[in-house]
């Protein structure tokens, strides 16, 4: 196997001269099995490029001619390298396995030291080293052991096997095609899948899904007689530790085994999973599961057949259990027909109510996998109370990588600071267990026996652009996504640092100090930029319907989605108290049901989720309602400018494409941004009468 060249695609974090420092070293990896393979092409690749070398490790007296300067070993090899028997015998002294993707990192006496129990493991520290570039070559340090917080770092692709006509080859796609599909065959590029693979264990990821949630005919086929292109993309993503999932659709044994019901309590029906299951697996050994959209916008379930959800993923979650695999059953379920004029119907309650109940009643290989918010990816939203309302269940939650709310890769909007402050919050106050707790299925200090944890899961936002993401900065999210699934208590801003380091290797770059400082101007604060021009106070959407580009504040009021903002004459927000409203803030355990409930408490950016109130209400930060949103549209638009202009003069210090293509970006930003601005403050000038206190110009 060779690591994979592409010419004509842009490679991200992965540059070559990101592998400089290791290339140029002497390296012995010692070990056998495929990803072991993979970590010494991977450094034969790099000592071909920089002058270093690969030495085999020998049996027998293991001294080298020259010492080592970088030793990667297996713990469970027949013999260690000479370099790495001291950093070995320090490793055994402690306590706690490495596990299955974790590493043991040391620099000592001149020699760096990997050691992994298991081949993934050796991976992802020789992924570290690289990150680490003639950091890793300088002063000793002690051993450090790096394990991942969450099993499972999955990435779900929202693609189409054929062109969906509304949706296209990907779904919320904004980086063109897919990278697996292309107009309902196999991707001819399977290098590219390669590639991709690579990327994302140089992040962290260790799981895909080939397929979008919604399973339409063809894509369901994946599951039988297709099911030879995911083996071809599974056997791409292997050699980088990947292993593939499929969605797929509730109704498979009616469209797909000719059964006439698909009732999860049917024999018939079991006995249908059980050996289409056997398929799968005896096709793709290590195959990872299924992840299930079901009665959930249209998309078939349980629900049709009267059983509940945990009857649905219990019937799935047997079939795959004597393969090791897992079931990833969304709690995405809500009425997306409901009547507009119904005050009482709150979709943000709707996963709680119907998942809530069922705690307890999942197999253990079933992970539900929960939107980190209550309604869909908003720039801004509550945790979402089913995460802390299972404590029986493994939860995942699920992010939102592809920028659906977030400027669809055409706006720059780092992430990093959303998700860890999503990641870090504590659902039972800030003294309790976090969300990445959860995920991570660490609940002791809950009621109730402790349960595995799903991990973290996102929607990819990777497709066949030269890029990879469509606008360059946004390859930072992706990064991010993998880095925090890894260690959820990463700073976003030091991850932003490693993405910077290796996309735009300091030491090829014309002057690093200047492109850092810059990049971050423009990146740090990008997602509250995004957030004070876009929907304000938590309230959500305001979008275009269909494709949510660009401001509609009306867009969805009077739809059956179930997304309102009520604003009047008077007021904006949908009271949600238990006082007066939907009831939804006694989802939350103490302390968040009262803050929530309380208009005195609620934060303020969160204050139109939970309230309706007048436009003159005064924010914590003594500004009014009405103030704030023309303070913060002004602001915004502002900011985005001046993130233009600071494009401008470090377009010297990189390369010509991504320059241009990040500028032609943030020119379509601002004037999104000025859309989104002039559309809001107007619409809210008009609804209220109430002037601009500085006599800005409102339309
Ligand atoms: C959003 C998105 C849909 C997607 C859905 C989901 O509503 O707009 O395209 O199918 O989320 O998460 O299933």
């Amino acid at each position: 196997m060779t690591a994979p060249q592409l010419t004509d695609v842009h490679p991200a974090w992965l540059p070559p001269e990101a592998f400089r420092a290791l290339g140029s070293r002497r390296t012995v990896v010692q070990g056998t099995g495929l990803l072991v393979e993979t970590v010494r092409q991977e450094v034969a690749d790099a000592a071909a490029r920089y002058g270093g070398s690969l030495r085999q490790p020998t049996t027998g007296a293991d001294e080298p001619t020259e010492p080592d300067d970088l030793v990667l070993a297996l713990t469970t090899g027949a013999t260690v390298p000479a370099g790495a028997a001291a950093v070995l015998a320090e490793l055994a002294a402690q306590t706690g396995q490495l596990g299955a993707d974790g590493f043991a990192l040391a620099r000592r006496a001149g020699v760096t030291v990997v050691l992994a129990d298991a081949a993934p493991g050796l991976l992802y520290g020789l992924f570290e080293v690289v990150r680490r570039g003639e950091a890793a070559f300088g002063a000793g340090f002690p051993v450090e052991r790096h394990r991942p917080a969450m099993r499972l770092r999955m990435l779900n692709h929202w693609d189409n096997v054929t062109v969906d006509p509304v949706m296209g080859q990907v779904e919320r796609g904004y980086s063109g095609g897919s990278i697996f599909w292309r107009d309902g065959a196999l991707t001819p590029e399977l290098s590219r899948v390669r590639a991709y693979g690579r990327l994302l264990a140089a992040s962290g990821v260790n799981a895909v899904t080939v397929n979008n949630v919604n399973v339409h005919a063809v894509e369901a086929r994946l599951l039988t007689d297709r099911l030879g292109d995911v083996a071809a993309i599974a056997d791409e993503l292997r050699p980088y530790g990947i292993r593939v999932h499929l969605s797929i659709t509730f109704a498979a044994p009616v469209t797909l085994g000719g059964l006439p019901t698909a009732d999860p309590l049917d024999e018939h029906v079991r006995a249908w999973w059980a050996k289409t299951t056997r398929q799968v697996y005896d096709t793709i050994p290590d195959f990872g599961g299924f992840v299930v959209k079901a009665d959930s916008e249209g998309q078939p379930g349980p629900f049709g057949y009267g059983r509940s959800h945990a009857d649905g993923a219990n019937v799935l979650a047997e079939a795959v259990a004597p393969f090791g695999g897992a079931v990833h059953w969304r709690a995405f379920v809500y009425n997306h027909r409901q009547d507009w004029r119904d005050r009482s119907t709150d979709r943000a309650r709707a996963a709680y109510d119907h998942f809530a109940p069922l705690d307890g009643q999942f197999r253990d290989n079933v992970i539900l996998q929960v939107k980190y918010g209550p309604i869909d990816f908003q720039v801004r939203e509550p945790i979402s109370p089913v995460i802390a309302a299972m404590p029986a269940t493994r939860l995942a939650v699920e992010l939102q990588v592809t920028q659906e709310y977030t400027g669809q890769q055409r706006h720059v909007c780092y992430l990093g600071p959303l998700w860890s402050e999503v990641l870090g919050f504590g659902p039972w106050g800030a003294d309790g267990p976090s969300v990445a707790d959860v995920a991570a299925g660490r609940t002791a200090d809950v009621a109730g026996p402790p349960v595995g944890g799903g991990g973290l899961a996102a929607v990819s936002s990777v497709g066949d652009d030269p890029f990879w993401t469509g606008h360059p900065l946004a390859q930072a999210n992706l990064y991010a996504f993998g880095r925090f699934a890894w260690n959820p208590r990463l700073d976003p801003l030091a991850i932003l640092d490693e993405w910077i380091d290796l996309t735009f290797v300091p030491t090829a770059t014309g002057d690093p100090d200047r492109l850092r400082r810059t990049l971050h101007a423009i990146m740090d604060d990008s997602w509250r930029t995004y957030e004070r021009y876009t929907a304000p106070l938590g309230v959500g959407f305001m979008v275009r319907p269909g494709h949510h580009y660009g401001p509609d504040v009306d867009g969805y009021e009077y739809t059956p989605w179930g997304t309102y903002h009520f604003a009047d004459r008077d007021g904006v927000g949908v009271d949600r108290t238990r006082a007066t409203g939907t009831g939804f803030t006694g989802q939350y355990p103490a302390p968040w049901s009262q803050v929530y409930e309380s208009l005195d408490q609620c934060p303020d950016e969160l204050l139109l989720f939970f309230h309706h109130v007048p436009y003159g209400h005064v924010l914590h930060s003594g500004s009014t309602v009405i103030q704030h949103i023309y303070d913060t549209h002004f602001a915004g638009v502002e900011q985005v400018t001046e993130s233009r202009r600071r494009w401008a003069e470090i377009v010297d210090l990189v390369d010509p494409a991504v320059a241009a293509r990040v500028g032609e970006r943030l020119d379509e930003q601002v004037r999104s941004a000025t859309e989104w601005r002039d559309q809001l403050n107007t619409y809210f000038f008009r609804k209220s009468g109430v002037p601009d206190a500085h006599g800005r110009r409102i339309h």
